[in-house]
């Protein structure tokens, strides 16, 4: 999605320019004549950072400015103040009333590109960071939680499975075998979480992709013999495909839950097809097919939820995992799905400095 710039002048012609600039720059403009008109639109059009006149009729840009930082919703809205009065006081109260830059006119385009370059590349490291510490804290909630249920889980499960064991009332046996089921599904959950913690550091080293597919595939097959189905797994991988900035271990657990998503999703029998591809720009495909269940739309929007699951046994966190991964990878995850036919699940991967990796490290 292009970042959104919203461009305030009551100069016709300064905020023609300004918006062809940008416009040619990448970005999806907007427009407002005074400080009323940009208020406005600021809640129409949400934009990632604001350019601001000073001088306007009806509101000026200082008052527009203030109003903006004193509501939470806005704040956060980098704004950049034009104006054509240089002294030194007119900085220091642009600053003060919360301005992120300040440009003097006349002004370059070519600067004001820049500084919108550079205040959005700021923007992005500081939502991301937020981000982090949102997940860091929510992470050690979880954590907390999962390391008190743990031992009376254990406990739980050792018991009703020595219960179960001696117990030859059927009824009883029956409700043994349910809370030993409960008891199992709490466990995969705990393990998910683990796995999760593991997979927060990704340290990528140029590598060959398709060894991570065979080895995932090998992984899988091995877990298909334990299921009693009858599935087939193909791969089609591509030839020399460039290297890959990657980390092996963490790669192999993002397309294994993949994989075991598409075993789970057959029934009895069924077949599972494993691609590596180029694509025509310029990123390695690995396409996963299956022949499941598939999904609705409606159940795709989700699946990347955390604990988010239809299966009796499962967490909800194999795809929120592999979510993770492939972010980390600078890479792509889409699902495409078709109800009682089957899914394909196709990662992207950026070639290590392939160009549009470069593209993506300047913004
Ligand atoms: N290939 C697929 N075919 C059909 N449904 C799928 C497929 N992949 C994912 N899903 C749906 O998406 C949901 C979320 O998947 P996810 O892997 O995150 O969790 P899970 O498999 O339920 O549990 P676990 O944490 O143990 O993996 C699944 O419960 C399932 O409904
Ligand atoms: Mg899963």
């Amino acid at each position: 999605m292009k970042p959104r710039v919203l461009a305030v002048d009551d100069d016709e012609r300064n905020l023609a320019l300004l918006m062809a600039k940008l416009e040619a720059e990448g970005y999806e403009l907007g427009s407002a004549r005074n400080g009323f008109e940009a208020l406005e639109k600021v809640h129409s059009f949400r934009p990632d950072i604001i350019l601001m006149d000073v001088m306007m009729p009806q509101m000026d840009g200082y008052e527009a400015l203030r109003r903006l930082k004193s509501k939470e919703e806005t704040r956060y809205i980098p704004v950049i103040m034009l104006t054509g009065r240089t002294e030194i006081e007119d900085k220091v109260m642009g600053f003060e009333v919360g301005a992120e830059d300040y440009i003097a006119k006349p002004y370059s385009l070519q600067e004001v590109a820049v500084r919108v370059k550079s205040l959005l590349r700021m923007r992005l490291l500081q939502n991301k960071l937020r981000e982090t510490e949102k997940m860091a804290a929510l992470g050690g909630m979880v954590d907390g939680i999962a390391h008190e249920i743990r031992n009376p889980l254990t406990a739980i499960g050792g018991l009703a499975r020595r219960l179960a064991d001696g117990e030859t009332d059927p009824q009883h046996k029956a409700y043994t075998e349910r809370i030993i089921k409960y008891v199992e599904r709490l466990e995969r959950m705990l393990q998910r979480i683990d796995e999760y913690k593991k997979i927060l550091v990704s340290n990528l080293k140029p590598s060959d992709v398709n060894e991570v597919v065979m080895a995932a595939v090998k992984d899988i097959q091995e877990y298909v013999e334990g299921q009693g189905k009858e599935i087939t797994v193909k791969t089609a991988l591509m030839e020399g495909p460039p290297p890959v900035n990657l980390d092996y271990g963490n790669l192999k657990i993002a397309l294994f839950n993949i994989l075991q998503n598409s075993v789970e999703a057959i029934d009895k029998k069924g077949e599972i097809t494993v691609a590596t591809s180029p694509t025509i720009d310029q990123t390695i495909a690995v396409k996963i097919s299956d022949t499941g269940s598939g999904m609705t739309p409606e159940e795709i929007r989700k699946i990347f939820n955390p604990f988010q699951s239809s299966k009796f046994e499962g967490a909800g966190m194999g795809l929120t995992i592999t979510y993770r991964i492939i972010q980390d990878h600078s890479g792509d995850i889409e699902v495409e799905s078709d109800k009682g036919r089957g899914t394909t699940v196709t990662v992207r991967l950026r070639p290590a400095s392939s160009p549009s990796e470069a593209r993506n490290r300047t913004i």
